[in-house]
């Protein structure tokens, strides 16, 4: 394979290759990441992957024509679209595609533009299990393999047929990654290795109860999903948060209660350059949570008493630790109007030692669940770094950017 061209060196363009199985519509998202990243893309779907995305979303996000054959507009399509391509990323990859690519293959405008490219190829397989585990898919991922193809996933999970096994897409955020590998650039994060908590813990109160909160998970997880775009090594310490939500790419630690996240948090703090504290510890439990299930017969003269007492707080054991990583950035959940939120947040980030805290007021509807988010950080003094809101991505992002800036003043 030749040395392909590095970002400085010309304005490349990544092909996008999208063939025809239910995951095309993740690759919408992959086109986003991509674009983001400063990439041009051009989208050469499969003409029946236009079935499951239509001609009209490529060519809305992108301002370009999208074309799925090669006699389209004078016939040199292909050769135009490997000149000068930078890489090329098929996502979904179908075991039909895959075969296609396979037996060198040049019957659509995207096994054209592969034939006649020699830049790297990405592909990102999404199928049936037992298409997948086929003999002559194995085969063909084997031969495109030792071509020098790089071939993310497929990941274990549920498939659109109701089954669950190997042969879902993996995520956008992860096929990104390979793909900036792959053009030789590895996103600000590589290399680092950052820490996150995410989801709401529960305190057992006895087998079938327990204290609970609102947090949903979700500004963590796309904290998490930011980091891993942008190359970092992520961890994540998952309270009671729902799997379909959790990012492929991470390492995942299940930690269902307050002590559960002290003691994932503490094992991995020497190996970690960042923290983010976005799950929602709860300050208080239950003394002794009992070992059978309560029974109102047995309260019968008043409702029973559950004596609480206080969690350790993680994000001060960790500002005062000695392994404590170079960033720490912890949240606010604070209720009330903008003064009384911020008054909160800077008492908080003082006593904390955080290096950020991201104030965010919540409530009923605000703040948790599938909702925008807006957040202040504010630093240790408890002045205001930076804020902004939107979509919780847009929230992770703000998060992020600081997080690498401040990497690169401690690295400068
Ligand atoms: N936190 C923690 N350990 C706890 C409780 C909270 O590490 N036992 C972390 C949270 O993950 C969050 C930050 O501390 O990053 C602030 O949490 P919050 O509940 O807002 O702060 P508290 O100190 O509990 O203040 P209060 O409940 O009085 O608002």
């Amino acid at each position: 394979m030749s040395q392909h061209p590095k970002p400085d060196q010309q304005p490349a363009h990544i092909v996008l290759g999208v063939s025809a199985g239910i995951a095309a519509y993740k690759a919408v998202f992959l086109l986003r990441i991509l674009q983001r990243d400063g990439f041009r893309v051009r989208v050469v779907p499969t003409p029946s992957s236009l079935e499951f995305v239509g001609r009209a979303t490529w060519e809305g996000l992108t301002l370009e024509s999208v074309n799925t054959d090669v006699f389209h507009g004078g016939g040199a399509d292909h050769v135009e679209l490997a000149r000068g391509c930078a890489a090329i990323v098929i996502a979904p990859a179908t075991a039909d595609v895959i075969a296609r690519i396979a037996n060198g293959q040049a019957d659509d405008l995207l096994t054209t533009t592969v034939l006649a490219s020699d830049c790297p190829v990405v592909i990102a397989p999404a199928m049936h299990t037992q298409m997948w585990r086929a003999a002559a898919t194995q085969e063909n991922i084997a031969r495109l393999r030792k071509r020098g193809y790089i071939v993310v996933g497929p990941e274990d999970g549920d498939l659109a047929s109701g089954d669950h096994g190997a042969g879902r897409m993996s995520e956008p955020e992860v096929i990104a990654a390979h793909v900036r590998k792959a053009y030789g650039v590895s996103g600000d994060l590589a290399g680092k290795k950052i820490l996150i908590t995410a989801g709401g813990t529960r305190e057992a109160i006895d087998p079938v109860r327990f204290l609970g909160n609102r947090s949903s998970g979700r500004q963590g997880i796309a904290i998490a999903r930011e980091a891993l775009s942008r190359g970092a090594e992520v961890t994540l310490i998952t309270s009671n948060i729902e799997a379909a939500l959790i990012p492929q790419g991470c390492s995942v630690i299940d930690a269902p209660s307050a002590q559960d996240v002290y003691d994932a948090v503490m094992s991995h703090l020497g190996h970690s350059n960042a923290l983010v504290m976005a799950a929602a510890v709860a300050d208080y439990r239950p003394r002794a949570a009992s070992a059978s299930k309560i029974k109102k017969e047995e309260n019968e003269s008043a409702p029973p008493r559950i004596e609480l007492t206080e969690t350790t707080d993680v994000l001060r054991s960790v500002s005062s630790s000695p392994d404590r990583p170079r960033v720490v950035l912890g949240f606010a959940a604070e209720t009330g109007d903008q003064n009384t939120v911020l008054s909160y947040g800077a008492a908080k980030a003082k006593r904390k030692g955080a290096d950020y805290l991201a104030v965010n007021a919540v409530g009923a509807d605000i703040g948790f669940g599938d909702v925008p988010n807006y957040v202040y950080v504010l630093n240790q003094e408890g002045s205001v770094v930076t804020q902004g809101g939107g979509t919780k991505a847009d929230v992770a992002r703000i998060l992020i950017d600081l997080i690498s800036q401040r990497f690169d003043t401690m690295e400068a």
